[in-house]
């Protein structure tokens, strides 16, 4: 059995001393042993990373079967199936790495932004696991994970970089210039494009079990993606903002203007029926990616003038293991002589290897929170980030009030980590 060599009691004294001198960028062998927990949406995950990059487990348990029967996720829902299978699934990690919770060195947790409901499974779990064996604890920003899983992948990736981001619910393009300091360039103002691939499978009638985006990949590949004429969204904004929700409409008239009865699945439409679907599907995904690829072009210029020493693009979230999505970047990226860093498919979606991963890069810098107490308080207030920018919204030239209006309930990330540098 491995056993790490940092006990959890000169844990904390070993990284406060690290995290002043070392940068953000230094990767080092110092056999950390993370637990890291997601449960911020849909699935359930958990997995046990060390420091040297070894996933040593990686557990993921989807609630697919709900999303297909109410065709979208219904918080409270969620909730009851993650707080039915959260114990499981940590036992199932622990187990898979062949450790028990006392030979961990920490445990990490998503604690935001996401449905504060479901949040809240994950986060009792980590604190009841860290306060039984006095573990210190990191929360988690999901989107940084997503983010930083890509320099677990690829251990010559350093900042700055950039990374696109897109997933069901969020849909950004970054700059990520250190560990904890990211520059955001673009945001969705509606939809996310995981969100238009879910509704538009939806209204297709497929088969939702492994969830919107891999069942219209699947059926693009039948179709003809020149054949129905969606039109590209936000071409007259010169700037690096998505839209999905028009293109989610342009779906929607497309499918009733074919006379495609969304009520008969895939399955047992006719085959006319199924060519209608498949080419709707081929031209959604090429220009719902189109969209993608024009605003990455533009945001690696404005990325290059900044810090003009970048030379990777990631790509990560759920829509990054999208294959159709990786090669239309790819060639973005090379146009533009950088190298796209894309993490495997299982890397991609929600996973609880990037948490512990994330976890891992924090406590190098000694961010990370002590034990909770063994018995908390009953009026103890979790700290839950529903809504939580990654970072600033980058200017270039107007006036910021659209994030000034944005209500926002927690200050962003690179804001708060600036804060915490200033006081040290
Ligand atoms: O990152 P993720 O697992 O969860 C969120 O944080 O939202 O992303 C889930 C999203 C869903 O909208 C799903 O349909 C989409 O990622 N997705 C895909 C593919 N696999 C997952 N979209 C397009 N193609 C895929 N192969
Ligand atoms: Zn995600």
């Amino acid at each position: 059995m491995f056993k790490s060599s940092i006990s959890p009691a000169n844990f904390k004294s070993y990284t406060s001393n690290c995290s002043k001198n070392l940068g953000a960028n230094l990767v080092f062998n110092d056999n950390l042993v993370v637990l890291g927990i997601e449960t911020s949406c849909d699935d359930t995950a958990a997995a046990v990373v060390r420091s040297d990059g070894e996933i040593l487990s990686q557990v993921v348990s989807s609630q697919a079967e709900l999303l297909a029967r109410y065709g979208g996720v219904a918080p409270k829902m969620a909730e009851e199936a993650h707080s039915q299978v959260i114990d499981q699934v940590v036992q199932d990690a622990l187990d898979k790495a062949n450790l028990t919770e006392a030979d961990l060195s920490a445990v990490a947790v998503t604690i935001g932004p996401g449905l504060s409901l479901c949040l809240r499974v994950g986060v009792q779990k980590a604190r009841k696991i860290a306060a039984i064996y006095q573990l210190p604890i990191v929360g988690v920003h999901h989107m940084e994970a997503h983010t930083l899983v890509a320099r677990l992948c690829d251990r010559d990736l350093q900042f700055p970089f950039m990374a696109l981001l897109i997933s069901g619910g969020h849909n950004l393009l970054v700059l990520a210039r250190d560990l904890g300091h990211y520059l955001q360039l673009g945001t969705t103002i509606d939809d996310a494009i995981g969100e238009a691939y879910d509704k538009s499978a939806k209204w297709l009638g497929l088969d939702l079990r492994r969830s919107g985006g891999p069942a219209i990949e699947e059926l693009a590949r039948q179709g003809d993606a020149q054949s129905v004429k969606f039109s590209v969204p936000m071409k007259q904004h010169k700037d690096c903002n998505f839209s999905y929700a028009g293109l989610k409409t342009q779906v929607k008239l497309a499918i009733e203007s074919k006379n495609i009865d969304a009520g008969i699945p895939f399955s047992s439409a006719s085959i006319e029926d199924q060519c209608l679907r498949a080419d709707i599907a081929a031209s959604f995904q090429r220009v719902a990616v189109l969209h993608l690829e024009e605003r990455c072009e533009r945001a690696i210029q404005w990325a290059l003038e900044i810090e003009p020493s970048i030379k990777h693009l990631v790509v990560s979230g759920g829509v990054a293991s999208n294959q159709y999505v990786r090669a239309r970047l790819h060639e973005v990226v090379a146009r533009n002589s950088l190298q796209l860093v894309c993490p495997p498919p299982s890397l991609c979606t929600d996973n609880g290897v990037m948490i512990a991963w994330t976890g891992i890069e924090n406590i190098r810098l000694g961010r990370f929170d002590p034990p909770p107490p063994v018995i908390e308080p009953e009026d103890c207030q979790l700290d839950l980030r529903p809504r939580w920018p990654l970072g600033e919204e980058y200017a270039r030239g107007r006036s910021v009030a659209r994030s000034v209006r944005t209500a926002r309930i927690h200050p962003s990330l690179t804001a708060l980590t600036q804060a915490s540098e200033c006081q040290s």
